[in-house]
């Protein structure tokens, strides 16, 4: 298959079988399966989750990752020749219910994996997190390699796949990727309990014409990225040449930070007479065991890592967006 790059120039994709999304339906998933679709043709493209509320335009279907049993048959009765495994219980949720954060994020990666072994399926992209950094890490400019010993579910599960994707690879030549995102802010589906959902809901309320409760306090910076950037960041790690990389499930990506406040501050530039009260609850103890900024040379080194938008163009971009959502011809 010959395909257009977003770039401009002509570049193969040799696909033998299909690309499976699982959690396709939560806030990155639902953006990645449309670009995915647009990219490499929904014909190949199978979107994955325990539910859809929006039908994705692509074949879809049912599949629980905790279920080994589920996993093999979807992957016996598919032939799949790439995954970009997304189902996870993020950092909030995953401390009201642990033992689900650990059935889901670590037995499901596992399934998944082995499922994708035993199918012969090429190459496996599973995101990473800033959650896998904690309270010993250093704050500013973190590289790749530091002190991960992360105190919450999400992160001691997230680091095990970190480690076991690269396990696979070294063991098995699976070729399994992974990039550790910060916070995604985006306007198309609503985020999944994280962390940094605050900055979402900040710009939502602020559009909405309506006051904010922060569960942040306002000076914890934090790094963050704009929704089409995380998609073009898994899209080109994914297609980066394997032979190039020299890291392979926890390069470090972020395209700016900030912190609750200067949001707060970035939003009066439109809504000047928006107001944030902050209230921290049990969120602020896991946000202040995370980096305030990153050190992305590895991916930028290795397969080109660009974010094209920072703080205040995104900002822009998401009033803009959600503007057109909430006008009555935005609701039809
Ligand atoms: N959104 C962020 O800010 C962010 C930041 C860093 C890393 N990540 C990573 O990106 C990936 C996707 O995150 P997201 O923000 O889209 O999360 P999300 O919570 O919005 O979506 C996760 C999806 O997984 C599905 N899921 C949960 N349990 C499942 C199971 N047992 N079987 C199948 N599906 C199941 C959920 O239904 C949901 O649709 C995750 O690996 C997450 O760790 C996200």
């Amino acid at each position: 298959m010959v395909r257009k790059g977003h770039t401009g120039f002509v570049f193969k994709v040799a696909l033998m079988g299909k690309i499976l999304v699982t959690g396709a339906a939560g806030q990155i998933g639902t953006e990645l399966v449309e670009r995915l679709c647009s990219r490499y043709g929904r014909e190949n493209i199978i979107a994955t989750d325990l539910k859809f509320p929006h039908v994705p335009e692509c074949e879809h279907g049912q599949m629980d990752v905790t279920s080994r049993d589920s996993v093999d048959e979807f992957f016996r009765e598919h032939s799949i020749d790439s995954v970009y495994h997304l189902a996870a219980v993020l950092s909030a949720r995953g401390e009201e219910n642990p033992g689900r954060a650990f059935d889901v994020n670590a037995n499901g990666t596992k399934n998944v994996l082995d499922a994708s072994l035993r199918s012969g399926v090429k190459r496996v992209l599973i995101p990473s997190t800033i959650g896998v950094f904690g309270p010993q890490t250093p704050k500013r400019k973190v590289p790749v390699e530091t002190v991960t010993r992360p105190v919450t579910m999400y992160g001691i599960t997230k680091i095990f796949c970190e480690l076991l994707g690269e396990y696979y690879f070294r063991k098995y030549r699976l070729d399994v990727r992974g990039l550790r995102l910060p916070g995604i802010i985006s306007y198309k589906s609503p985020p999944g309990g994280g962390t940094t959902d605050y900055s979402i809901e900040m710009i939502v309320s602020a559009v909405k014409g309506k006051s904010y409760t922060c569960f942040l306090r306002s000076d914890t910076r934090l790094p963050m990225m704009y929704i089409p950037d995380a998609i073009e960041s898994i899209i080109k790690l994914s297609e980066a040449d394997g032979g190039k990389l020299i890291h392979r499930t926890d390069f470090n990506v972020s395209a700016f930070d900030f912190t609750p406040g200067e949001l707060e501050t970035e939003l009066r530039k439109y809504f000047s007479g928006f107001s944030v009260e902050y209230r921290p609850d049990e969120r602020q103890k896991i946000a202040e065991t995370w980096p305030s900024t990153l050190d992305c040379r590895a991916a930028v080194d290795e397969w080109g890592f660009s974010p094209r938008f920072d703080m205040s163009r995104m900002v822009e971009d998401m009033v803009r967006n959600l503007s057109d959502q909430s006008s009555p011809a935005g609701k039809r």
